[in-house]
């Protein structure tokens, strides 16, 4: 059960102690939460550190934390002794004060992070690089990468370069590889988008922080999946965004559910060919809902078109950029999951009238992505290369879906991943709600066999259990081999779900 504050504090603040997320970033999440809203308004007193650490059951030193953090970012302030308030926010000064340093003057205290790079570091969530063990999500087959063709294309491509071909560089991208992307989403994507709207980026995380910052500002509400794409929640809130969940269906998210609780958004994320990490293609009539909704609230919508790809079952539907008649979506794709992840090359396409902005940014944060990567990349599109490796992809990891379903289904029975596996690269193995499935991973883990938990996707507390496999990196012999390991860890979960301690308080 949530744990409401009495002491003078009118927010409630609610606490998962099943969570692998310390008690302390909990608390102090939310409090930020409620401080950058305005929900916890300018000068209102903090109850005692004592009072506080009492009523929600943790020790007064997770309190103490707490606040020296929120102190540190200056969003609480006061003397000991006399009180913990939320602080005023501090307008920005018109022009930087002269430079008025004595000789000899003690430098400054220089030696912190900013309030945005503490933000940075606290929406932080882990390392990346992990050994492609059956069943771990997210990996395309590396072995598959067309590499001969790829060197083949690169010798010739280096051949080419120019003095001048390097000179022209544009922040936005390498130009024949922006109009090789647009004529693609064009004809694949059903889109009607000009070279000049494609933006090149160093992948898709790298997209989402370039929109954020163009279209955010501190505290605004952000709607998206839940569970969803942590990448996304880590840009939105390294960006000072705040996570409004919305629910998710076996048609993607739906935000009709939320539409009379959620303040306004700002911004609505969502990946629609693809829901991570249940693969459901959003149908077109949920698709044409999600635009009324984002019309009427003037939201933009940032629509991560990840895995369309690989949609195995049914005709993709056109992307929401396609169908939008107001230019309120930005698209985003990336070549990570149908080429190489570590290609780092994504794009995202914006309406016309912000272009030339978003190539000026590209420009401010990271100049450009690396440029015979692009030229290669552009010659592989421009020959046909690329769509041909689409579906001879496709067809593998429908092929390996299938095999990985037809062993799930001899050990745990018909439909054991519900509907997840429509699209993308992954199946998903519901468990009861309340199950640890951080502890069910970490024991399989132990056996040789890697999954993901589900809880770390989720934003609300309700906490969905269930784990996540992957199945496109690993041919059939190692799906077989990974099918056993889990033969001899069944059964997953204990027969009768155990309730949560916070629920059983
Ligand atoms: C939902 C989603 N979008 C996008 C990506 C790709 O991210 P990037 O292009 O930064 O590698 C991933 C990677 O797993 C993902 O899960």
């Amino acid at each position: 059960m949530p744990k409401t504050l009495q002491a003078g504090l009118q927010i409630a603040i609610e606490l998962d102690r099943a969570s692998e997320v310390p008690l302390y970033r909990q608390i102090l999440d939310q409090l930020r939460d409620a401080i950058l809203s305005g929900r916890l308004a300018a000068g209102s007193r903090m109850p005692s550190t004592r009072i506080f650490a009492d009523e929600l059951k943790v020790s007064r030193n997770t309190i103490l934390q707490v606040f020296d953090l929120l102190k540190s970012e200056e969003l609480l302030g006061g003397q000991t002794g006399a009180g913990t308030f939320v602080t005023t926010p501090q307008a920005l000064p018109v022009a930087p004060p002269p430079m008025s340093m004595p000789p000899g003057a003690p430098a400054l205290p220089f030696r912190a992070l900013s309030r945005r790079g503490k933000n940075l570091v606290a929406s932080a969530t882990g390392a990346f690089a992990e050994k492609p063990t059956p069943f771990l999500p997210d990996q395309p087959d590396l072995r598959e990468f067309p590499i001969k063709t790829w060197m083949r294309i690169l010798n010739e491509t280096s051949g080419r370069l120019t003095g001048q071909i390097l000179a022209e560089t544009s922040s936005a991208g390498y130009e024949p590889l922006r109009q090789a992307i647009a004529q693609h989403l064009n004809a694949a994507r059903g889109m009607n988008c000009e070279a000049a709207q494609v933006i090149i980026t160093t992948g898709t995380q790298q997209g989402l922080d370039l929109v954020c910052r163009m279209l955010l500002d501190p505290g605004d509400p952000v709607w998206l999946e839940d569970p969803g794409y942590v990448g996304a929640h880590t840009a939105i809130r390294a960006n000072g965004g705040h996570l409004y969940p919305v629910p998710v269906d076996g048609e993607g998210i739906d935000v009709s559910a939320v539409i009379d609780h959620h303040p306004v958004p700002r911004m609505i994320f969502c990946s629609p060919s693809c829901h991570y990490p249940s693969g459901a293609p959003m149908p077109l009539e949920r698709r044409q809902t999600l635009l009324e909704t984002a019309d009427r609230c003037g939201a933009w919508i940032v629509e991560d078109d990840y895995d369309y790809e690989f949609i195995y079952d049914g005709d993709p539907c056109p992307a929401l950029f396609a169908l939008d008649g107001q230019d309120r979506t930005i698209h985003m794709g990336t070549f990570s999951k149908i080429l190489l992840p570590s290609l780092r090359l994504g794009y995202i396409v914006v309406p016309k009238d912000f272009a030339a902005a978003f190539a000026q940014a590209r420009g401010v944060v990271d100049r450009h992505s690396s440029l015979i990567e692009q030229m290669v990349l552009s010659e592989v599109m421009h020959r046909g290369l690329f769509v041909s490796h689409i579906r001879k992809m496709k067809k593998l990891y429908r092929h390996r879906r299938d095999h990985m379903r037809t062993g799930l289904e001899a050990l745990l029975g018909p439909e054991a991943w519900g509907r997840s596996g429509r699209s993308g690269t992954n199946l998903l193995l519901p468990l009861a709600s309340g199950v640890d499935d951080g502890a069910i991973a970490a024991r399989l883990a132990r056996r040789g066999l890697m999954v993901r938990p589900l809880s770390p996707y989720v934003v609300t507390r309700s906490r969905p259990a269930g784990l996540i496999l992957g199945f496109a990196a690993f041919r059939d012999t190692e799906i077989d081999r990974g099918l056993d390991l889990l033969a001899h860890c069944l059964p997953l979960q204990p027969a009768a779900a155990p309730r949560s301690r916070a629920a059983a308080r």
